[in-house]
């Protein structure tokens, strides 16, 4: 029989690492959900004790998301343990991550500390998190790269001291397949009471081992891997829940009879859905998801996908939830067609939500004469993770030349009220951002900006991408209009808008504790 490999997600919170992907609470939601609907068996929400914010966040998701386990990380702090309780103990299956670094390099600089001293803090901090939930997570952070005797020693004493899944990380992305899959059979073996619990794996990017890395350690005994969709994580990434589980799935010959939950019908959807939320695109060549993925544009292999497609291609498209191709949307296609078009998409949208989406189509459509799924996601992802927008754009002018000076005349209303006022730049887009700052009267720094089409042909839809730093937090804002520089004014009016919506929340947040610790 098949054995069971759990699935325990990350995106949410190694993910959310990612500088600009922080979430709003209701976007975090979204994604849990999704999470569950994927099949994965462990949401790991967020890192509570690092803002009101988080642990917010994470509650939500453990009030509201039914069916996979809710974990949250924590350092192995009782502080930290605290916030973690506080944040998944209404969950119908919380459980508590806690970690403490364990390698040498680790323990001296970063902690200043002593092996003996962070075996007692492990210890400690596993029997009190025991004391608040049954099931708890430890992990021994830079565990490739930590002595092996005291890694043994670390993990048999917090085996006895409560920990139900034991997780080694391969936190900076050091191992090689052939060691960490050694390092795995060697621990099993040297440490009987693995048996017991669940042993995990968490690899990260840095050397593109981390698939490999992990697929090795489920061949030597580990039954719970640590993934985000499409590989986002701290700096290269984490190992990507798309890669891993289409690899079981497809070599199973070699591999062995290992099953997972994941429904991969839901791969694609949830893979969009991250990417938009998060704002980090997929590079088009990733494995699985990304757009070439499935793309074969060599006359040989055109040939031989024609004559017989596993000729070339060793998944099907149709198997991870890629859209196969229907027929063409334009505008004379009605409400009908669109509705049932985003509802085999798997969206549901209120009525006023697709009011909305439909109105958008229409504008969209008469502007090309398709409009593709592609087009269609980014209308209804537009309408349905919507930060309230403080200024909205209502009217632009723009005077672009090789010679002369480019000016942005823009009209935008704050509210409800109408402001307008002129700038000039080095180019349009920077004229229509100095503009714009005039109107919110602010400063802010660009930290990235991007132009993309993101469908094809030349009356394809622009998708700008920008980051803005404001009051040291990095917001993203991302638009899209068959306008490239509308789509740039949009995007950077987005981040801004998502700019004082975290502001404003913090604010609140802070008056209705200090009201709270008052009362
Ligand atoms: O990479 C890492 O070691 C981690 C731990 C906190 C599990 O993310
Ligand atoms: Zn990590």
């Amino acid at each position: 029989m098949a054995e069971k490999i759990y699935i325990f997600d990350t995106t949410l919170r190694d993910g959310e690492q990612v500088p600009g992907a922080k979430l709003a609470k209701e976007q975090k939601l979204e994604i849990a959900r999704q999470l569950a609907v994927l099949g994965v068996d462990v949401i790991e929400a967020g890192f509570p004790i690092s803002s009101p914010g988080d642990l917010e966040a994470v509650q939500t998701v453990a009030k509201e998301v039914k069916g996979p386990v809710i974990a949250a990380l924590c350092r192995v702090l009782k502080k930290d343990i605290d916030a973690a309780w506080e944040a998944i103990r209404y969950a119908e299956r919380p459980r508590i991550h806690t970690f403490v670094a364990t390698s040498d390099i680790h323990i001296q600089k970063k902690l200043r500390a002593d092996r003996e001293k962070i075996l007692e803090m492990a210890v400690e901090a596993v029997k009190y998190a025991k004391s608040l939930c049954e099931d708890v997570e430890f992990s021994t952070e830079d565990a490739s790269r930590t002595d092996f005797d005291y890694l043994c020693r670390t993990i048999e004493a917090v085996i006895k001291a409560g920990a139900t899944v034991i997780n080694v990380p391969d936190t900076v992305g050091y191992a090689i397949p052939e060691e960490f899959g050694e390092r795995i059979r060697r621990l099993r073996e040297r440490v009987p009471a693995l048996d017991r619990v669940i042993l995990s794996v968490h690899c990260h990017n840095d050397l593109g081992l981390a698939t490999a890395n992990t697929l090795a350690a489920i061949r030597n005994g580990a039954r719970q891997v640590e993934v985000t969709i499409n590989g986002v994580g701290e700096r290269a990434g984490n190992c990507a829940l798309e890669e891993v589980v289409m690899a079981l799935r497809t070599r199973k010959d070699f591999i062995g009879e290992y099953e997972t939950g994941i429904n991969t019908k839901e791969i694609y959807r949830t893979s969009r859905m991250v990417s938009s939320l998060m704002g980090l695109v997929v590079q088009p060549n990733k494995a699985i998801v990304g757009s070439n993925a499935f793309a074969h544009s060599s006359g040989i292999h055109q040939d031989g996908i024609l004559k017989d497609r596993a000729t070339y291609e060793i998944i099907r498209p149709e198997d991870v939830g890629v859209p196969a191709h229907q027929f063409v949307l334009t505008a004379r296609s009605g409400r009908h067609a669109v509705r049932h078009r985003i509802e085999e998409m798997g969206y549901s949208l209120t009525e006023e939500q697709f009011e909305n989406v439909f109105n958008r189509f229409l504008e969209v459509a008469d502007k090309k004469k398709e409009v593709m799924n592609e087009d269609l996601a980014i209308i209804v992802e537009e309408e349905l993770f919507r930060i309230p927008e403080t200024y909205r754009l209502e009217h632009v002018q723009i005077l672009s030349a090789t010679e002369g000076i480019p000016m942005a005349a823009l009209k935008v209303s704050k509210k409800g009220r109408l402001v307008s006022d002129a700038s000039t730049g080095n180019g349009p887009i920077d004229a229509a951002y100095k503009c714009i700052e005039r109107i919110v009267k602010r400063k802010f720094r660009l930290e990235s900006f991007n132009l993309s089409a993101v469908t094809s042909g030349k009356d394809a839809i622009g998708e700008a991408t920008v980051r803005v730093r404001a009051n040291g937090g990095v917001y993203l804002g991302k638009a899209t209009s068959t306008d490239i520089v509308v789509a740039a004014i949009k995007a950077y009016l987005a981040a801004i808008n998502k700019a004082i919506y975290f502001e404003e929340k913090e604010k609140s947040e802070k008056k209705a504790r200090k009201r709270a610790k008052t009362a």
